[in-house]
């Protein structure tokens, strides 16, 4: 248990009926959707469609103007950000956040700051990452955009999250490393039973490795479908997902 009582939840992430607005203009629009344990739920739809918007509600780094957000049997809304991760849900923001001044390991550390971050931890994130042990002593500014995008990620396991919140993970890297990191976000679900929602431009790749697709248009949802029926149909396809 934290110093705050906080404990970390693990269970469905559901997202209910969840209206998020900036001023007059409604980013998120009567959003609904669940994503279970093991699970990888991709978020897709053109720029301005309200993904980042979404997740940012999730984590309530954004205030939601309606609607409820519950991990397991317990509201997320209304949490202060750091409570969300201590709850269990843990955000890897678009444009990847980490520090260049430091090192790998020091920004590994940042993510365990709250819970102590044991040495066992790190080891662990080294395991599934082995790329950032090689690394570990080198000014993150130091790494190309590939390690950088996994040191964010290995950021974000430090705090043992059961839910993952990653947004545009291979934003700007070549094809061949933006598949390994798709591989590790289906490998996360499957081997630590995190609930994962993928927000993606690729979304012939997160559909791949994704068990659901939900698309966004305006900030509404205009389908939530198996990956893999999402990605075979012809309409969708041409409308919005662009391959
Ligand atoms: N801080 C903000 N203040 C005002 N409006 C915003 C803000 N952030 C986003 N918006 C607006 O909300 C809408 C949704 O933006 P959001 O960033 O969630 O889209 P997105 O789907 O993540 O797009 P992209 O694919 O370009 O990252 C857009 O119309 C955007 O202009
Ligand atoms: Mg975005």
């Amino acid at each position: 248990m934290s110093a705050t009582g906080e404990q970390a939840q693990t269970g469905v992430l559901e997202v209910d009926g969840l209206c998020t607005d900036y001023g007059p203009v409604r980013a998120v629009a009567d959003v609904t959707l669940s994503v279970e344990p093991g699970r990888v739920t991709a978020v897709l739809g053109a720029n301005g469609a309200g993904k980042t918007t979404l997740l940012r509600t999730i984590s309530c780094l954004v205030p939601a103007r309606e609607g409820r957000v519950r991990l397991g049997e317990r509201e997320l809304l209304g949490s202060a950000v750091e409570d969300v991760v201590r709850r269990g849900v843990a955000h890897v923001p678009e444009g990847r956040g980490v520090i260049g001044e430091l090192t790998t390991e020091e920004n590994l550390r940042l993510g365990g700051l709250w819970r102590g971050a044991p040495a066992e931890d790190l080891d662990e994130v080294y395991e599934l990452l082995p790329a950032l042990r090689e690394r570990r002593r080198q000014p993150a500014s130091s790494l190309s955009g590939g390690e950088r995008q996994m040191l964010s990620i290995g950021r974000a396991l430090v705090a043992r999250p059961s839910v993952l919140l990653l947004d545009e993970p291979s934003l700007g890297l070549a094809p061949l490393i933006s598949a390994r990191i798709m591989e590790l976000v289906r490998r996360l679900a499957n081997e630590r039973q995190l609930a994962v929602l993928l927000v993606e431009q690729n979304a012939r790749s997160a559909l791949a490795i994704a068990d659901r697709g939900v698309v966004l248009n305006l900030g509404r949802v205009v389908a939530d479908a198996d990956a893999s029926e999402l990605a075979d149909d012809e309409d969708m396809r041409q409308a919005y997902l662009g391959f």
